[in-house]
């Protein structure tokens, strides 16, 4: 058993400073409650750091990322008088990118964190905002899944052309980057011993490289899991399926930019953006973020939903556990999903995106009542 666990904090720009900080105190709390010690660095970066020091982060920031156990970050991007940020054409990514970036998109590519989980999971009591009003639509229990994103490639190599007077993105699919994801869905659909059943969700109808992802997909599945059912859909129609019939699914897996558009849409039956969550694994390293972004608008008013970031290092507490066969972690991860369950059952102490703006708690006091439960819970 380790002595302690090092982890690296990445708050970055706007609400993911606010929201992180609700989750590093769960996190402490659940290090003293079940005797853990985590040696934890906040390192400032982000866009608002870039427009400063016109570098996203210090130097050795990416070098501490790759030293520590796991990496929690916030989110990253920000504004000036309502302008965005964007950094020069810089390494890795040749393109102009939203200032910030550097951290995510970096972190996932250079620590070969090539596997993007986001669960999708419906939790009692969660009311979903439709037409302006909050009201329980979807079933818990019938909205329970898991997107695994491949994290590395697709449209995301930071390539692009001139081309015939305008530009022109690959994108790229590489044998090695789809077998490991694959690998890594068809694993999890046997350790989660639900429907034994993985959905892969590309355009192969249309996107060639997308057809040698279905290919790889179906090798895998056929030689090396033969337990486990197949399952496939072109991400259009798979939009409209998950809102429509979300308990048809177990385990998803899909290329980098549909991942990306189909968590977020999934999000849209699991209560929104305020409680979705995102693990970049890898075999070696992890980052676990929640999936909104920084939304400059409510940054600095206490006001965010701090359930998404406190569900991350609830994911990064049960992914240390079993990679370092430490059952005090794995532990602390089922009190903390216990208490965030608890809080959202009970649907007193939420954030206005769950709860509506007169009755509407603040991020801090929703993170103070989820360590209250934790402390409580037997
Ligand atoms: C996400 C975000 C990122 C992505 C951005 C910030 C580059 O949308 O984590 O889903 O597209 O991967
Ligand atoms: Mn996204």
């Amino acid at each position: 058993m380790k002595q302690s666990y090092s982890i690296v904090a990445l708050p970055g720009d706007g609400i993911g400073v606010e929201v992180l900080n609700q989750a590093l105190r769960v996190l402490r709390a659940a290090g003293e409650l079940f005797q853990i010690n985590f040696d934890i660095e906040e390192i400032e970066c982000g866009g608002h750091y870039y427009a400063e020091h016109e570098t996203e982060w210090p130097e050795g920031s990416f070098e501490k990322c790759k030293a520590a156990d796991a990496i929690l970050l916030g989110a990253v991007g920000h504004e000036v008088d309502g302008k965005t940020v964007f950094t020069k054409p810089a390494k890795p990514y040749p393109e102009p990118q939203l200032a910030g970036y550097a951290q995510v998109i970096l972190n996932r590519r250079e620590l070969n964190l090539y596997a993007n989980v986001r669960p999708v999971k419906l939790y009692p009591g969660v009311k979903h905002k439709i037409h302006g009003e909050l009201k329980q639509v979807w079933e818990p229990g019938k909205v329970d899944y898991v997107v695994i994103r491949e994290n590395t490639e697709d449209a995301y190599t930071g390539e692009t052309n001139d081309i015939d007077g305008g530009r022109m993105t690959p994108i790229k699919i590489t044998r090695r980057a789809t077998e490991r994801v694959v690998r890594y869905a068809f694993n999890l659909a046997r350790q989660r011993n639900k429907q034994m059943k993985v959905t892969c969700v590309d355009k192969s109808n249309i996107i060639g490289a997308h057809r040698f992802f279905r290919e790889v997909f179906r090798e895998i599945g056929t030689s090396e899991f033969p337990d486990i059912k197949l399952d496939y859909a072109y991400v259009d129609a798979f939009c409209q399926w998950q809102i429509r019939n979300p308990e048809w699914y177990d385990v998803v897996v899909a290329p980098n930019l549909a991942g990306d558009i189909i968590s977020d849409n999934g999000a849209t039956t699991a209560g929104g953006l305020g409680l979705a969550v995102g693990g970049n694994i890898g075999d070696e390293h992890a980052m676990f973020e929640p999936i909104h972004g920084s939304a400059p608008k409510h940054a600095g008013k206490d006001k965010a939903n701090p359930l998404a970031a406190i569900l991350s290092a609830q994911m990064m507490l049960d992914w240390l556990g079993t990679r370092h066969h430490d059952n005090r972690l794995t532990n602390a991860a089922k009190r903390v999903e216990a208490a965030v369950a608890e809080v959202l059952a009970e649907g007193k102490t939420l954030t206005y995106d769950l709860i509506g703006e007169e009755k509407a708690s603040k991020c801090s006091e929703v993170g103070a009542a989820v360590e209250d439960r934790l402390r409580k819970l037997p």
